[in-house]
Order: C-alpha cells, then structure tokens, then sequence
C-alpha cells in the first residue's frame, strides 16, 4: 500500500452569512485539528459562482468567510488559508475528474437534485459538476482527511471514488512514473460528535441552512448577543420536559437539536447534557443555553466584525495562503500530466 502524508483539507462556500451549523458541523473541527495536523482551508469561491452570485456581495463574503476562520481562531501563519480560485489547478484537476466521474455516478447526488429542484433543465453545468470540483479541491493537495457536515457525506464518497478510479484506471502509468501502487490516497471523511447535523431552529426536521428565508431559523456568526438571545428563546420546542436518557429524543427532533447544540457548544455529550438538564422544562434550559452561546459565539462576532473591515489585513493572508498553496498543487498537477501522458515542456 501507498502511505500518505496526512493532510487535512476543507472548504467553505462564501455564499451569505456563516451560522452556528457552519461553525458546528466544520469550523471548529478544523480549529481543533491544527494542532495534530498540517492543515489548508479553503474559501470555495468557485462553487459559490455554481448558482448566480452578485460580484459586489462575493468579494465581501470571500472576505466574510477568512475573517471567520481567523475570528474562530485558525492559524494562517502555522496552515493554510486561501480562496480557491487563485489556485488555478483546482479548476485544472476537476477537468481531469469531470472527465474520469461518469454521469451514473453524478446523477445520483442528492445535493444536486435539492439546489436544481424542479427546474433542472436551467440548472448550470457548475452545478451538476460541482462534486467533481470539490474532489479536486482536495485531491490536489493529495489531502488524506477531511472534516466536514452530515450534508457532505455523499460528495466525499464521490470523492473518493474518482480517485480509486484514476488510481485504477492509470495503475500502469502511475507505477512507470514512479509513484507506486496508487497516485491519490482516499481522503478520509471526519464527520463526528454531537452537532454534524445541526437542524433549523423553527423546524427541527429542515436542516439549518444560508438559504432559509426565516432567519429565526438560524444562529449566524455575526449575530450580537441579543439577536442570538431572542432565537434560542423563539426556537421551536414541544411540549413535554427534556428527558433524562438519549434515547428520550427519538421522534423530538427539536428536543434533539438544541441538546445537540448545548452539548457541542459545552465540548460534552448529549447524555451529559441530559444528566444536568433532564427532567427540567425547557424555559431553564433554554436560559442557560442562551448563555452558553452568547458566551461561545459573542467573542466571535465582534472579532469577525473587526476582522472584516480590515481589507488590506484579510487579502494579505488570502495573497500568502494562494502562494503557499499553490506550489503544492502545481507539484500535484504536473504528476498528474505526466500519468495522463501529457507532452509537457
Ligand atoms: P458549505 O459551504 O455548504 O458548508 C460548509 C461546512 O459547513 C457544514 N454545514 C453543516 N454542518 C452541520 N449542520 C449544518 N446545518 C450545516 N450546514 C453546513 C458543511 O457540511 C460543510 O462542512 N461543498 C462544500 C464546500 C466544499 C468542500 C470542498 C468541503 C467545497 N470543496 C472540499 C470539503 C472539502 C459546501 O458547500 O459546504
């Protein structure tokens, strides 16, 4: 077997306001990994132009989404941060998947199904490749681990498939190029703990989500203390006290969500949650899930809020992370040249 440098890599769209999923579900996981790992993370703003964007709104959520990481507390000095369009090989490596992908696989992405809707026919082509781009995004930097939301399972299976398949398809080259049994490892998915699928705080059944036109539904990164206080308090609940056991959740889905959010928001479990709060009715523990939030994600906000005005700060570590970045992409791609049998000079 092949073995890999462990790399982490992963990616966030710049398309409206960050919420507390984001931040659950990825931001910080990849906050956390930094210190076993080398890490790059990635602001995808070439997924983002998938559907029609407004170039003024697009530069400032480029700027929005690298003022979050750092806000969260990544290193861009120690790992890398960057915005994927100035890393030209990501779009480079995805014409090389869209071609080794094959239409069976694409038309099963549930992802693409829920954003083309009943329009498909008007749908962009970006979009039905997108999978393909984001294997590349990761692949190029041959990355092995990648923390992500529930929502992303299935493109990271793709992911994965494409580089088995180039893996199998270019075993011969692959090996008479010198780098052995496999050219591109099969990057890990890391989608773990309490919060991988954090749910709409006015429907505990709809994912939460940029898109949903209720901002009541989500907790956005750049809320203050009182709008984030007035939405825990607003959230959907039922009737009934939270139970004392996990398995009291089952079939309460906005139960479930909000002891999910404590337990990640607190780094416990949600049978630990329950041991403290279970029993009690929601009122109490919704006050100290107010709390826990404005205390997690005030700081946040207000460094992203700093952070997002300082333009030449934010595109000087964009600038850096591009360079960085793309040294090893370009190291990816000329192998990759080689593999296919490309005349380079
Ligand atoms: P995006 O921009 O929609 O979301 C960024 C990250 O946040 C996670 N996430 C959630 N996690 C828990 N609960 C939620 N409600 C929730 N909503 C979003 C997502 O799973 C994701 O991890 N296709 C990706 C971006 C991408 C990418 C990549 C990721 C492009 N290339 C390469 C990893 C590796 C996306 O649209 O994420």
């Amino acid at each position: 077997m092949t073995s890999f440098r462990q790399l982490v890599f992963s990616g966030v769209q710049p398309t409206g306001n960050l919420h507390l999923g984001n931040y659950l579900g990825a931001i910080t996981k990849f906050v956390a990994l930094q210190d076993s790992h080398d890490c790059i993370y990635c602001v995808v703003d070439l997924h983002a132009i998938t559907v029609p964007q407004d170039p003024a709104q697009l530069r400032q959520s480029i700027r929005e989404v690298t003022a979050a990481f750092l806000a969260c507390g990544i290193d861009p000095k120690k790992h890398i941060v960057f915005n994927q369009s100035q890393v030209p090989e990501h779009a480079e490596l995805a014409w090389v998947f869209n071609c080794v992908a094959r239409l069976g696989w694409l038309n099963r992405m549930t992802q693409f199904k829920e954003k083309a809707g009943k329009d498909r026919e008007n749908a962009s082509v970006g979009l039905y490749a997108y999978p393909a781009l984001m294997a590349a995004d990761i692949l190029v930097y041959r990355a092995t681990h990648v923390p992500v939301g529930e929502d992303q399972k299935q493109h990271l299976e793709l992911a994965r498939d494409i580089a088995q398949k180039f893996n199998n398809d270019f075993a011969a080259s692959i090996a008479s190029e010198g780098f052995g049994e496999a050219f591109f490892p099969q990057p890990e998915p890391l989608i773990q703990g309490p919060a991988t699928r954090v749910m709409s705080l006015r429907d505990g059944t709809k994912k939460m989500s940029k898109s949903d036109p209720s901002d009541y539904s989500r907790i956005n990164l750049s809320d203050d203390a009182d709008a984030i206080a007035q939405k825990v308090r607003k959230a959907k609940t039922d009737a009934e006290p939270l139970p004392s056991e996990e398995a009291g959740l089952k079939d309460r889905p906005e139960a479930d969500n909000l002891v999910g959010i404590f337990a990640a928001l607190s780094d416990q479990s949600k049978a630990d949650v329950l041991r403290d709060f279970g029993g009690g009715q929601f009122s109490a523990f919704k006050s100290a899930l107010v709390d826990l939030s404005v205390t997690k994600l005030g700081p946040i906000g207000a460094e992203m809020k700093r952070l997002v005005h300082d333009h030449a700060y934010i595109d000087s570590v964009l600038a850096d992370g591009s360079e960085r970045a793309r040294l090893q992409a370009c190291e990816t791609m000329k192998a990759v040249k080689s593999i296919l049998g490309f005349v380079q000079h």
